[in-house]
């Protein structure tokens, strides 16, 4: 059972602590929190706390989506556990089998918060873009981010979790991104299938792998991926391989005329759920030539719209297509908003910026005695 004082407490603490926080550039206050998890990743203990946070935190709620079924409705999106950036693979290889922990968060993070999408992985690992990459809003509850995909890598990041095989959670997804830069279909495919497949090798079972087709802040235009053909024939090479539930990440703002063909394709090619939306590209605060992706209060309205879109086309012709909705859930009302349009299940990132580590217990709680 949910304990009102502990959620009462744990809103009043982070009430207090954010001004602190916020004092840092949001680049600078995210990589502290990167280290403290890293630590917190090592402590067995710790983690037996936080889980035990975690029931304090959250009542059973059980629902099923995108054929998992979840403890209850909100997930942790992909971004926030998705590992150090490296330059080449045999660096992320070595710097692994020395004991670094190359995915902080990935013990520490599923413990206090409960399903957690992992990634994006890439085939091979980034570096993602220099300088800085992450931004914040405070006035919108708004993040701005261009990370550029940056992560270990797909063969990096399997052989690291298999390494810590016992101590996986026990509900987690996988999120694969499309490797940027690369234009040959055949090849973007085979490469997305390589980074599947290094999964499977480790042994490595997530409830669902997520295909992330709307990265925003890498050198392509995420558009060129959401194309009916191009959707297409990635969506069936991986349903064709994977026995893992399949979810499809996409971006905001597209025509409705989109997202009717992406919802078809999606019910054609086995995909058991879309998760609306990636951020939404937009100029840096200063910097009007360079563009990064927003989430939290500036996107909502669009992940609405796309949601609300996506639902409707389940609905007119009974796709067997979940949707899950993701863009500035923030509180009871953007969470509402959601589940009257129609979402079975929503993820959040920003709001762990705003209403802090149990954004996601707050939420559902507001929305129980609303
Ligand atoms: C710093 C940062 C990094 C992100 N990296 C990824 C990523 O690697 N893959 C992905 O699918 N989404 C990524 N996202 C997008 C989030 O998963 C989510 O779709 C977006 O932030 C909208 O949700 P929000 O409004 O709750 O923040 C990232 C978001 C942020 C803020």
């Amino acid at each position: 059972m949910a304990s009102t004082a502990f959620l009462w407490l744990n809103q009043a603490g982070y009430a207090a602590l954010r001004p602190l926080i916020f004092r840092s550039s949001a680049q600078h206050a995210h990589e502290r929190i990167m280290a403290l998890l890293r630590t917190l990743d090592q402590q067995a203990w710790m983690t037996g706390v936080l889980r035990q946070f975690n029931q304090w935190a959250f009542d059973p709620q059980p629902v099923q989506v995108g054929g998992v079924t979840l403890p209850y409705p909100l997930m942790l999106a992909a971004g926030f556990v998705k590992g150090d950036g490296f330059a080449d693979e045999d660096v992320a290889l070595v710097a692994m089998s020395q004991g670094r922990n190359i995915i902080p968060g990935w013990r520490s993070m599923p413990a206090l918060v409960g399903p957690v999408e992992f990634g994006s992985f890439t085939r091979w690992p980034r570096l993602g873009n220099p300088g800085t990459v992450m931004w914040r809003d405070a006035g919108t509850r708004s993040t701005q981010n261009r990370v550029g995909l940056r992560n270990p890598g797909a063969r990096a990041a399997a052989a690291f979790l298999a390494q810590n095989k016992a101590h996986l959670p026990p509900i987690f997804g996988i999120n694969i991104a499309v490797s940027p830069g690369v234009d040959d279909p055949a090849q973007q495919q085979q490469e997305v299938l390589e980074a599947l497949d290094y999964f499977h090798t480790a042994g490595i079972t997530p409830a669902w792998f997520t295909l992330n087709i709307s990265c925003p802040n890498t050198e392509d235009d995420p558009g060129g991926h959401q194309t009916e053909a191009h959707t297409r024939s990635l969506c069936a090479a991986v349903a064709g391989q994977v026995q893992t539930p399949l979810w499809v990440k996409i971006s905001p703002g597209l025509a409705d005329e989109q997202y009717a063909i992406l919802m078809r394709v999606f019910a054609e090619t086995g995909v058991q759920a879309v998760i609306a939306t990636n951020t939404i590209s937009q100029p840096v605060p200063g910097q009007p030539a360079v563009t990064a992706g927003v989430g939290g209060g500036r996107l909502h309205e669009q992940a609405l719209a796309a949601t609300i879109r996506l639902q409707q086309e389940k609905t007119r012709h009974q796709y067997p297509v979940d949707v899950i909705a993701c863009g500035g859930m923030l509180d009871s009302a953007s969470y509402r908003a959601f589940a009257q349009a129609g979402a079975q299940a929503a993820q959040y990132w920003s709001a762990l910026i705003y209403r802090g580590p149990l954004a996601a217990a707050l939420i559902i709680n507001e929305d129980t005695h609303a």
